[in-house]
């Protein structure tokens, strides 16, 4: 007899819970079981860019070298599962890219749902000056799924009311008294009202975090926040979580502190030993952590 989270396990071969593989992901998941994850979280390599780091792929070949691997993360991706793309569209002769816009529109024809999009405020961007724009200072976080109805904890992330409620919340109209329906006839409405004397809330779409470079040996490195914020959104405890552009593992820390299952794979050797050892280093810190309050 198996308990529920055992029968979980049983979905992936056990030489891929809790590992950082290295590899190319297009090739290593050929190894995963169709629909065995619940959660892709990635930033792939932009195009072009860090190329003195890990090789940039050219911004016009971009789609045609992402769209093979996005199948495989179709495959091993359960039907409820979530698919989250942290990415920006690099500027070329002075203009954006495309190239974002193109995956988005070749990954729906392959049966993706482009079912939302994040942005991620970095609160800490340092100031600049550019000829025809103003410093970059968000990255897009896009939200596929395989289908409609997929897995999202909405509570987990409920944020407190703040201010709102002083200022907006305490002036109701009468149209926020009752059931105000959308004018431009999108069939959805909102009622003020139901949210007076509440303390949370459900969060925006925008995020706002500081960036952070951990030890300054990976280039290109996430918050754990990030990670952690759509871990918490769109999985439960056990669940195993993928990224397949690993870089030094921020997504496995934040599956770990979760507990929530990983599995990481890097191109590179020395980001995959990067990963490994900061992963000892959180296993080492709970062990710390525990002997304290077993002491
Ligand atoms: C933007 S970085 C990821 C950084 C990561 N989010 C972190 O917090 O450290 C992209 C990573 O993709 C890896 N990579 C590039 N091509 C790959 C491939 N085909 N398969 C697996 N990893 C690849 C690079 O080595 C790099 O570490």
């Amino acid at each position: 007899m198996f308990t529920e989270t055992e029968q979980k396990k049983e979905f992936i071969p056990v030489d891929f819970r809790n590992k950082i593989i290295q590899g190319d992901c297009e090739d290593i998941l050929k190894a995963i079981p169709d629909n065995s994850i619940d959660l892709i979280f990635t930033s792939p390599p932009y195009a072009d860019q860090r190329s003195a780091t890990y090789g940039g792929i050219k911004p016009d070949k971009y789609v045609a070298w992402f769209m093979p691997k996005t199948d495989e993360f179709f495959r091993v991706l359960k039907p409820t599962g979530s698919f989250v793309l942290n990415i920006k569209e690099r500027v070329v002769d002075g203009e954006r890219h495309t190239y974002v816009l193109e995956l988005i529109l070749a990954m729906r024809k392959k049966g993706w749902r482009w079912t939302e999009e994040y942005m991620w405020h970095k609160k800490n961007s340092h100031p600049g000056k550019w000829p025809n724009r103003f410093r970059d200072n968000w990255e897009r976080l896009i939200h596929f799924t395989k289908q409609k109805n997929f897995n999202m904890y909405q509570d987990e992330v409920m944020v407190p009311v703040g201010d709102w409620a002083q200022s907006r919340l305490k002036n109701l109209s009468e149209t926020d008294k009752k059931r105000d329906n959308s004018r431009v006839g999108s069939g959805f409405g909102k009622n003020i009202s139901n949210w007076v004397d509440r303390d949370m809330v459900y969060p925006s779409n925008v995020l706002h975090m500081a960036t952070e470079c951990y030890n300054q040996q990976h280039s290109a490195v996430f918050p754990v926040a990030l990670p952690e914020w759509f871990l918490r959104l769109f999985t439960q405890p056990g669940d195993i979580v993928l990224d397949p552009f690993n870089g030094s593992g921020t997504t496995c820390v934040a599956a770990d502190r979760l507990g929530r299952d990983y599995l990481g794979i890097d191109i590179s050797q020395d980001y995959c030993e990067l990963a490994i050892n900061r992963l000892q280093n959180e296993l080492n810190t709970k062990k710390g952590n525990n002997k304290h309050e077993a002491t």
